[in-house]
């Protein structure tokens, strides 16, 4: 262990990293090219979907980093990204080992805020699965895998357990929020107590645990080359039972994934109910990370099928009503309505007169989204920047749908980005408005919190993102931004205002996934082969939809 709390990993670069990131392929091409062109990520999942059965490694990932990195220094990247490392990195080093949780001397996740000067710690002292996945790739990127597996492993016994909310049983497959700790120092005992939403503000079930969980075995697998793990029969389990939750028939017509309110990140009441983008992008990519690591057995085989086909009308689903760009916008302004039957083209009867004022200014001409939220007579035009990102990541977003996230995003920057990276959503919900759609909660007021406020825990979706669509420059702006600020302030959970310049309102401090955030951030931009442990390439057969607006008119 150096003086920066880095790991000393070798150099060493394997003859599998090489197939990720072709390197000879790369120096032909003209250096302002070289940005675009890298893909470092992996297989189409056609490929991925032949399975662990087959023979391992080989076909599962194409690229593995022993020791977390793969030492690959392109003359591109390194002219670039000198790496002289900013003063917060130990800093930030420290105080994301300071959050280390143990239970029985093992680490196995990291706390939620270590902020002693809070009067009430709520549940800010347990371990989140979704804040823990910023810690567990800083620790896999800094070749420590360990508490990464023991986090795996926890979280999947606490699956087991029977869940209860009064008299109503969850189904088996639920991943817990998060856990806590107890230790007894007397009996030298320690304790585990999970809470599947039985005990969260709003008593709502975290719909994202369990694919979070399912994108970091692979994460972790793919990191560190280690295919026992997802191949033990516990995991296969554990994924079959969580796809079981969201691959069950019932009455839906839409493939999306219908959810309560408060069900992921933004977790109490913010009109994000029904279809919310950040749960669907979450849905496709844990879809995508279960197909490679399961298993053709006679449990698994099922399964594959049912991911192929969900897969398939999940992107066209996303792809045609979710995006939104100008000529979208513009097609949904002159909407017929009432339209009955099969060749409807307003599908959802979404009144022109219900889209918000804001979005018509916000649209830039070049540029789009993936909006928060369709389903019948309703489209929620907001940004969500998690969702946006992780369409990116999972491939969700054609090629040509990614570069216009990030026009959007650097188009839009005093909007999405403002002082502090990076808004969860955009606008915020004012006066009325809030009123109806929060039920009056006085934490999410307006640019506060989830209702527009600034979570510097958002940096490192960016980064990714930006590193996958050959963007790395914009990440860099945001990365200088959050600079100025984090460690001055004690890394906050969010920032308030509308350019995010005020430590929020009730945020924590010493916030560990603004800290790991932060550090993923700088190591994928130092290291961007570290991408590929996060990101899927394109599935060529998942054909890109054509355009609403010129299939729908002939
Ligand atoms: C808040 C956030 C949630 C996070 C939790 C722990 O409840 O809304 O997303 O997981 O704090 O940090």
């Amino acid at each position: 262990m150096d003086g920066l709390g880095l790991r000393n990993v070798s150099s060493h670069c394997s003859i599998s990293d090489m197939d990720d990131y072709d390197l000879s392929r790369l120096l032909d091409k003209p250096k302002l090219n070289i940005e675009r062109q890298r893909s470092f990520d992996e297989r189409s999942l056609s490929e991925l979907s032949i399975g662990l059965s087959r023979g391992g490694l080989d076909n599962f990932e194409s690229s593995y980093s022993p020791g977390g990195r793969s030492g690959l220094d392109t003359p591109a990247s390194s002219a670039r990204n000198s790496f002289e490392p900013h003063p917060m990195v130990a800093e930030a080093w420290e105080a994301l080992r300071r959050s280390l949780v143990y239970f029985r001397r093992q680490p196995v996740g990291t706390i939620a805020a270590y902020d002693h000067a809070s009067e009430e710690v709520l549940n800010y002292d347990q371990v989140f699965v979704r804040d823990f996945v910023p810690s567990a790739l800083a620790f896999l990127m800094n070749g420590e895998p360990e508490i990464v597996k023991n986090f795996l492993l926890k979280t999947l016994q606490l699956q087991g357990w029977e869940k209860r909310i009064d008299r109503f049983k969850l189904g088996e497959g639920a991943m817990p929020a998060s856990f806590k700790v107890l230790h007894d120092p007397t009996r030298k005992t320690d304790t585990i107590v999970a809470d599947f939403g039985e005990s969260a503000i709003g008593r709502v079930a975290p719909v994202d645990s369990g694919f979070w969980w399912i994108i970091l075995l692979r994460a972790y697998t793919k990191s560190t080359g280690d295919l026992s793990l997802a191949e033990t029969s516990e995991c296969q389990k554990g994924m079959r039972l969580i796809l079981a939750l969201c691959l069950s028939e019932g009455f839906d017509t839409f493939p999306t994934l219908l959810c309560a309110d408060g069900c992921s990140m933004i977790d109490r009441r913010m009109g994000i109910y029904g279809y919310p983008i950040e749960i669907q992008a979450l849905f496709f990519m844990a879809l995508r990370c279960a197909l490679a690591m399961l298993k053709h057995d006679a449990e698994g085989k099922e399964f594959v099928e049912r991911i192929v086909k969900r897969l398939h009308a999940l992107s066209y689903h996303m792809r045609s009503y979710f995006w939104l760009d100008f000529q979208q916008l513009n097609d949904i302004y002159r909407y017929k309505t009432e339209e009955y039957s099969h060749t409807a083209v307003n599908k959802f009867n979404v009144i022109p007169d219900s889209i918000p004022d804001w979005v018509f200014e916000f649209m830039p001409t070049r540029g789009g989204y993936f909006i928060g939220n369709v389903s019948p007579a309703r489209m929620d035009f907001r940004w969500f920047a998690l969702g946006n990102c992780v369409a990116i990541l999972s491939s969700l977003a054609t090629p040509e749908q990614s570069m216009a996230i990030m026009d959007l995003i650097e188009s839009r920057w005093e909007e999405l980005v403002g002082e502090m990276p990076l808004k969860i959503a955009y606008p915020a919900i004012e006066s009325h408005d809030w009123r109806i759609v929060t039920g009056c909660d006085p934490k999410n007021t307006r640019w506060s919190y989830h209702n527009g406020g600034s979570w510097p825990v958002l940096l490192w979706l960016l980064t990714a993102a930006c590193i996958k669509t050959g963007r790395p420059q914009i990440a860099r702006r945001a990365i200088e931004l959050a600079e100025s600020r984090l460690l001055k302030d004690s890394w906050p959970e969010y920032y308030d205002g509308k350019l995010g310049r005020y430590i929020g309102k009730q945020a924590r401090k010493h916030q560990t996934w603004s800290i790991a955030g932060y550090l993923v951030a700088k190591m994928m931009l130092e290291d961007p082969s570290h991408l590929g442990m996060i990101s899927l390439e394109e599935d060529k057969q998942m054909k890109p939809v054509i355009r609403r607006s010129s299939s729908w008119t002939c």
